[in-house]
C-alpha cells in the first residue's frame, strides 16, 4: 500500500466534493479531455470547459521551435483565462493545467538545460545528483507557465532491442527504486513544494511492465508473472508514489500469463494495459490506495481491441481518469461519445465522478486555486533560469559522474593538456548524437548546434576549450606523428518504437544501420596506423562493440550525455582530481545475441510465462543460461585501477 507524501487534506477533499456536487456531466468530462497544443484553441478550451493540454514532442507555442519562455508563458495564459472565462459565471473555479515532456531537462524548449538521459543517470549512481536535477528541470518548466511533468519514466528496460532502453534507469530496480524517489522529490518538493511556483506535479510512467515485453519491442506483449511484474517492473511506481507522485501514466504493453487469462472476461488474452480494470483500478486504485489521477499514454486508448481514439468506453471504465486524445482533433468527438455513453448506461457516473474527483485532488494538491496565470508566477517569462549556469552546473556534474571507463590501456587516460588530438568519430561535433531523443522534437532529430542549442558543448568543442584548437585536428593529415586520437561514435537520435532493434537484427553496433559503419572502421583504422585511440560511445543503451573496444587503448560508455560535454573532458583530462565514478546500471552484451542479459537472466524462464496472447501457445524463451556478460551490472574503472588489457 503507498504511503504518499502528499497526504490527504479533509479541507481539499471538502472543497473538491463541494465542486463535483455543481458540475454538469459536460463539465465533468470535460476535464478528462486532454489535446495536443496544436489541435485546440483557446476559444475551443472554453467551449468543451477543458481541464488539460499537453504539447507532444515538437509541438511549441504558435508552432515556433524558438519560442521563448515568456511565448510558452504568454501561450499558457490564453487557455487558463479561457477557462477562467468558461466558469466566470459558475459560482466555481477550475483552472486549467499544461503537461509536457521534461524528461532530461525541459527538453521541448529552446535554450533550456538539456540533462544526461536516465541511462547516464543511473550509472552515476548518485541519489542526491538526481533530485538536484528534478529541481532545476522543475524551475526551467515553472519558467514556461507549465505545471506538469510526464517524468520519471521508471521503466526496468530488460531488452536492448527496445527504443526507450535509455530512459529507464537501470535494469535493475536497485536503482530505479531510489532514483523515483528522488526525482519526484526533485521535481515536487513533497506536499508543500507541490503548491509552490517553482514546482510541478510529476508523473511516473508506463505502468506497468514497459521495459519487459517480448523481444523489447516497444507497445509489445509483457509475458512476467505478477509476482515479477511487481518486483522487476513496479518498484519505480512504491518508490515514485511513496514521494507523492500525483500522477501515473497508463503503458502501450500488453500483459498476460497463465495466471490472469481472460482477466477482463473480453476472450481477449493479450489486452492492453490502457484496457485492464484489474491493473489500473483493482491493483493501481483499490490495492495499491493511489489516489491521484491515471493518464493515459497519446490516443493509447485506440490500441485497445474494438477501440479508436475517438471511441473507448472500455479505457473509461478500466480506470484511466484523463485522456491524451491526439489524433486529428479526436477529443470533440471523444468528448461527445464518453457523454452518451454515460447517458446510455455504458459508462456509470460513479466512475466518472471517481476520475473528476481525482483530476480536482491533484490540481487543488498543486495550490492552483491559489496560484496566478501563467505568466505572472514566479519564474514565469524568465529566460534567464532556461539553461541558467547553475543549471549547466549541474548537468556537467551528471555528465562526468555517469561516464563509464570500460578499458583504459596502460593508462592512457588521463590525458595531457599538452598533447595534440586528433578528434574525429560521427559524433565528436554532433549536438543531435550528444542529446539522443526527446531534445527539442521528439526523435531529436533535424537539430544543428548553432540555431537549436545555444550555450551547448560538444565533445569537439569542449577539447578545444581543454588544450587550445591549435592542438587539435579532424583527420591525420596535418596532425604530429604523436598525436592522440579520440574516437567519438555513437548512434542516432531516436525515440520510441523508431528506436527498436528488430528481432531479425543483433546488437552489433557496427551493423546497425549502415551510419555506424564508418565510426568501427574509424577506430580501427586509426589504431591499426598506429595512434593511442581513445573511444567515446555515444548510445541508448549496451550495444555489442568488441572489435572496437579490442581496438582501442580507452573506451568510454557516456550514453547520451546532452548539452554539457564539457563534463566529458573534465573526467578525460582528470580537471581539479576528477576521476571516472560512474558504474553500469545496464550489463554489458558479450555476444551479438546478448540483448536479455540482465544480471538476474539465469532464471528469465522462472519469470516468464511465455504464451501467445491469441493462440495460448508456449512461446519458446531465449534463456541465456548463465549470466555472462562482457563487463558485470555495476563495472567501472577509476584512474586508481589497474590497467587494462
Ligand atoms: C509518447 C510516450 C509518452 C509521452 C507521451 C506524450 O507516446 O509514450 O512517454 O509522455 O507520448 O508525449
Amino acid at each position: 500500500v503507498i504511503e504518499s507524501a502528499v497526504t490527504v487534506d479533509e479541507d481539499i477533499e471538502t472543497a473538491v466534493a463541494n465542486i463535483l456536487a455543481q458540475m454538469t456531466l459536460e463539465e465533468k468530462v470535460g476535464q478528462m479531455i486532454q489535446p495536443n497544443l496544436l489541435e485546440v484553441t483557446p476559444e475551443e478550451a472554453k467551449e468543451y470547459k477543458l481541464g488539460s493540454l499537453l504539447n507532444g514532442g515538437g509541438a511549441w507555442p504558435n508552432e515556433d521551435k524558438y519560442a521563448s519562455a515568456a511565448d510558452w508563458a504568454e501561450t499558457a495564459d490564453e487557455y487558463w483565462e479561457a477557462l477562467e472565462e468558461a466558469y466566470a459565471d459558475r459560482g466555481f473555479r477550475i483552472p486549467f493545467i499544461w503537461a509536457t515532456d521534461a524528461v532530461h531537462g525541459h527538453n521541448n524548449v529552446y535554450g533550456a538545460t538539456v540533462f544526461p538521459h536516465n541511462i547516464g543517470l543511473g550509472a552515476a549512481n548518485n541519489p542526491d545528483l538526481i533530485e538536484q536535477i528534478g529541481q532545476a528541470t522543475a524551475e526551467e518548466v515553472a519558467a514556461t507557465g507549465l505545471d506538469w511533468t510526464f517524468a520519471p519514466t521508471v521503466a526496468a528496460p530488460r531488452d536492448y532491442r527496445w527504443g526507450r532502453v535509455y530512459e529507464g534507469y537501470s535494469e535493475d530496480p536497485e536503482i530505479i527504486y531510489q532514483y523515483a524517489s528522488r526525482m519526484v522529490q526533485g521535481l515536487q518538493g513533497g506536499a508543500e513544494g507541490l503548491k509552490s511556483e517553482t514546482h510541478v506535479i510529476s508523473n511516473v510512467k508506463h505502468w506497468v511492465g514497459d521495459g519487459g515485453t517480448y523481444d523489447g519491442e516497444d507497445r509489445g506483449e509483457n509475458h512476467y508473472t505478477e509476482e515479477y511484474l511487481r518486483n522487476i517492473h513496479a518498484t519505480g511506481y512504491f518508490a515514485g508514489l511513496d514521494a507523492g507522485a500525483q500522477v501515473v501514466m497508463s503503458s502501450f504493453n500488453s500483459w498476460h500469463n497463465d495466471a490472469n487469462y481472460d482477466q477482463n472476461g473480453t476472450g481477449d488474452y493479450n489486452y492492453k494495459m490502457h484496457g485492464s480494470k484489474y491493473m489500473l483500478n483493482d491493483v493501481l486504485k483499490n490495492q495499491m490506495g493511489f489516489d491521484g489521477l491515471i493518464v493515459t499514454d497519446w490516443n493509447g486508448q485506440s490500441e485497445i481491441t474494438n477501440c479508436t481514439s475517438a471511441n473507448c468506453p472500455e479505457a473509461v471504465n478500466a480506470g484511466n481518469d484523463v485522456f491524451m486524445v491526439t489524433e486529428n482533433s479526436n477529443w470533440k468527438a471523444f468528448y461527445q461519445n464518453v457523454i452518451d455513453q454515460v447517458n446510455d448506461g455504458t459508462i456509470s457516473e460513479e466512475r466518472i465522478d471517481d476520475a473528476v474527483t481525482r483530476i480536482l485532488r491533484v490540481k487543488m494538491r498543486a495550490g492552483l486555486w491559489d496560484k496566478p496565470k501563467p505568466s505572472e508566477r514566479e519564474l514565469a517569462g524568465n529566460d534567464d533560469v532556461l539553461g541558467s549556469d547553475a543549471h549547466r552546473a549541474i548537468a556537467r556534474q551528471a555528465v562526468s559522474e555517469s561516464l563509464v571507463l570500460l578499458k583504459n590501456k596502460n593508462g592512457i587516460l588521463p590525458l595531457s593538456t599538452e598533447a595534440s588530438y586528433i578528434v574525429t568519430g560521427s559524433a565528436a561535433n554532433d549536438i543531435t548524437k550528444q542529446t539522443g531523443g526527446w531534445s527539442l522534437t521528439w526523435q531529436g532529430t533535424d537539430n544543428t548546434l548553432e540555431d537549436d542549442f545555444p550555450g551547448a558543448t560538444t565533445l569537439l568543442m569542449a577539447i578545444e576549450d581543454v588544450v587550445g584548437e591549435e592542438n587539435v585536428y579532424t583527420s591525420t593529415e596535418d596532425a604530429p606523428a604523436d598525436a592522440i586520437a579520440i574516437v567519438v561514435i555513437g548512434e542516432d537520435p531516436y525515440a520510441e518504437m523508431y528506436g527498436d532493434i528488430s528481432a531479425s537484427e543483433t546488437l552489433e553496433f557496427a551493423s546497425l544501420n549502415s551510419g555506424y559503419a564508418e565510426d568501427s572502421a574509424e577506430v580501427i583504422a586509426l589504431a591499426e596506423a598506429g595512434y593511442p585511440v581513445v573511444t567515446v560511445f555515444y548510445s541508448g543503451r549496451p550495444l555489442y562493440v568488441n572489435e572496437e573496444i579490442m581496438a582501442s587503448d580507452a573506451f568510454v560508455a557516456a550514453w547520451l550525455p546532452g548539452t554539457e560535454a564539457g563534463g566529458i573532458t573534465d573526467v578525460l583530462f582528470a580537471e581539479d582530481g576528477a576521476d571516472f565514478k560512474g558504474r553500469l546500471s545496464y550489463s554489458w552484451p558479450n555476444t551479438v545475441c546478448s540483448t536479455t542479459i540482465n544480471r538476474d537472466a539465469p532464471n528469465i524462464e522462472n519469470y516468464t510465462t511465455p504464451v501467445d496472447g491469441q493462440t495460448g501457445e508456449l512461446i519458446e524463451q531465449e534463456t541465456t543460461g548463465e549470466y555472462a556478460p562482457l563487463f558485470p551490472y555495476g563495472y567501472g574503472l577509476g584512474y586508481a585501477s589497474s590497467d587494462t588489457e
